[in-house]
């Protein structure tokens, strides 16, 4: 495998009893690159990076980061890595420094080195005052904070950050993007689980995951010239009638509130006029479509159109609802992600 490449992955698979949810996942990540992973709940994103990080035994395939194999050498790959679960998972009872402490010595840095470290993540971070609070007094956005101090204490190479930002206000999650845009100067490889596309078009690269698969890899830019659909915007009142009216015509593929507007992803095929006479003959008024620039939503709501044409193709499709298992457009929803068990930060072995 490359020495250019901070994470390498070929044919990734992992089952939980009946459910796939890494299936056959190849992935690449250079050295100092960003890359955004995206995709549905369950798609399998956290199953992934949990295999990254060799806490996790993959079934199937190899999984190589920074420079040492995953399923072999765990203890190495851990040593060199940092991890931000996807739910915090330092401990609530110690304070801001306890903690930091606690993970620096696991990780078996020597002191001497660490409190400067320390001190310096403090600052960036703005979290200086709050050293001597208890981590559970903490906000959510400082805790997030608090998991990239400890994840970044040991200065690893390459850092896995699984929906680090959600639930975090938008101010915190500015300051938290400052911290990660000055890593890869410092040759730090990125590989970041995220529900918000801004977060996705400031990556590198995206890869779109979907049932354990990836089903596109590529630049923001590249993803976005890809999309053939057009798209228009639309105003329409009342709002969710449209939606839900434009959802069901087959030449739509895709339709998104943005505000009090609508992105309507229309097959490219498809005369948008059609679009817009079913609307004011069912009583919608407004409209005023304006065919606007794809953004990496759109993309994500077009490859979702794409999966669900594939799989009706195949005539695999189930009746009506789909179970929830299609894929849906990740939005910012500002909720926090479900209770899931817990993830301790990965320390290598010994302790
Ligand atoms: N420990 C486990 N036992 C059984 N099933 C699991 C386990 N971990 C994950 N799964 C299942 O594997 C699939 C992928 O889950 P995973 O947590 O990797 O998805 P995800 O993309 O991180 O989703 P989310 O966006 O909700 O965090 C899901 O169907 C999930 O229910
Ligand atoms: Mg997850």
């Amino acid at each position: 495998m490359s020495g250019d490449l901070a994470v390498q992955v070929r044919g990734l698979r992992k089952a939980f009893e009946d459910v796939v949810a890494v299936d056959g996942l190849d992935l690449e990540v250079g050295t100092g690159e960003i890359m955004g992973l995206v995709g549905p709940d369950g798609a399998g994103k956290t199953t992934t990076l949990r295999m990254l990080c060799g806490i996790l035994l993959p079934d199937a395939g190899e999984v190589r980061v920074a420079g040492h194999d995953a399923v072999r050498d765990p203890e190495e790959v851990k040593a060199r890595i940092g991890y931000v679960p996807q739910r915090f998972s330092l401990h609530r009872d110690l304070t801001v420094n306890e903690n930091i402490a606690y993970l620096a010595d696991l990780y078996t840095v020597p002191p001497g080195t660490w409190t400067a470290r320390r001190e310096e993540l403090l600052e960036i971070t703005q979290m200086a005052p709050f050293r001597d609070r208890l981590a559970a007094a903490l906000s959510g956005g400082m805790r997030q904070k608090l998991s990239l101090i400890c994840a970044l204490i040991h200065r690893p190479q390459v850092l896995l950050l699984d929906e680090p930002t959600t639930g975090v206000d938008p101010l915190s999650r500015r300051d938290f993007w400052q911290i990660l845009y000055d890593l890869p100067r410092q040759g730090v490889t990125m590989l970041l689980c995220t529900p918000y596309m801004d977060e996705a078009a400031r990556c590198n690269r995206v890869a779109f995951l979907h049932q354990g698969q990836i089903l596109r890899q590529d630049t923001p830019a590249a993803l976005r010239e890809s999309i053939h659909s057009r798209i228009f915007e639309v105003r329409c009142r009342p709002q969710h009638l449209a939606r839900e009216m434009l959802k069901r015509l087959p030449l739509v593929e895709g339709v998104e509130v943005f505000g009090d507007r609508l992105h309507v992803t229309l097959r490219p095929e498809a005369a948008p006029a059609e679009a817009w006479r079913a609307l004011r003959e069912a009583g919608v008024g407004e409209l005023a479509p304006r065919e606007v620039e794809p953004s990496l939503e759109d993309v994500f709501v077009a490859m979702g159109g794409e999966v669900e044409n594939r799989k009706s193709e195949v005539g695999n499709g189930e009746d009506g609802e789909s179970g929830g298992t299609g894929v849906s457009p990740i939005l910012p929803s500002g909720e926090p992600p479900p209770p899931r068990t817990g993830e301790t930060p990965v320390p290598p072995g010994g302790k």
